[in-house]
């Protein structure tokens, strides 16, 4: 942890070390990104390319005690989608959203009536959150990318703002690592490409 910190302060991962060793995390804790880093992170997410130059991207940041309210939304959508869950497992719904001290939601403003392809628009949003990860991963901190039913829960877009038009392509859950991730291998390059 020492030399994580250390590292941090005096000089940042090289490029290609820091897309080896990304790897989800597993248990996030205190403390939290600072402003300065989360700028940075959300700074490296709009150098991700974007088909067009239309500038998508849209960033909704929440930490600490606003985290209830995304949890209290990510409940309510849970218990819409089955009436019967119960108070306990409602109460593990609305814990989802304190899985970190920070979440960066990524989100954009697509415009669907533009000459460059959605999914185009949708992919530079994407770009951005992969940046993002690997921005907050050389600065030392744990990522967690999360989607499931909050990106697309009619209430939870509500209470964050986003208007239910508009995609969200990420949860990212920041903070600092607990407890690692393994990095995994992936398959042997030459299995998946062919050189014509
Ligand atoms: C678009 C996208 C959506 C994801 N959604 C989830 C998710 O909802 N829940 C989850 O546990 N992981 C999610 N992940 C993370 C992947 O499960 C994870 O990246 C994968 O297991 C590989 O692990 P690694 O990140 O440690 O290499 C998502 C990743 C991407 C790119």
């Amino acid at each position: 942890l020492l030399l994580l910190a250390l590292n941090q302060y005096l000089e940042l991962m090289d490029f290609f070390t820091a897309i080896a060793t990304r790897a989800s995390a597993v248990r996030l804790i205190e403390p939290a990104p600072t402003r300065e880093h989360l700028m940075r992170i959300i700074q490296a997410g709009t150098r991700a390319p974007d088909h067009g130059r239309l500038s998508p991207w849209r960033f909704v940041v929440i930490e600490g005690d606003k985290r209830g309210v995304l949890g209290d939304a990510i409940a309510e959508a849970a218990r819409i989608a089955n009436p019967n869950l119960n108070t306990e497992q409602l109460q593990r719904e609305r814990d989802k959203a304190f899985r970190a001290p920070t979440i960066i939601v990524v989100t954009g403003k697509i415009n669907r009536a533009h000459k460059i392809p959605e999914s185009d628009q949708v992919l530079a949003l994407g770009a951005a959150a992969e940046n993002m990860f690997l921005a907050a991963h050389a600065l030392g901190y744990g990522v967690m990318w999360k989607t499931g039913t909050p990106t697309i829960a009619p209430n939870v877009k509500a209470v964050l703002g986003i208007a239910s038009e508009d995609p969200i392509v990420a949860y990212l859950y920041v903070g600092t690592t607990a407890a690692a991730g393994p990095v995994k291998e992936g398959p042997p390059i030459e299995q998946l490409v062919r050189w014509l």
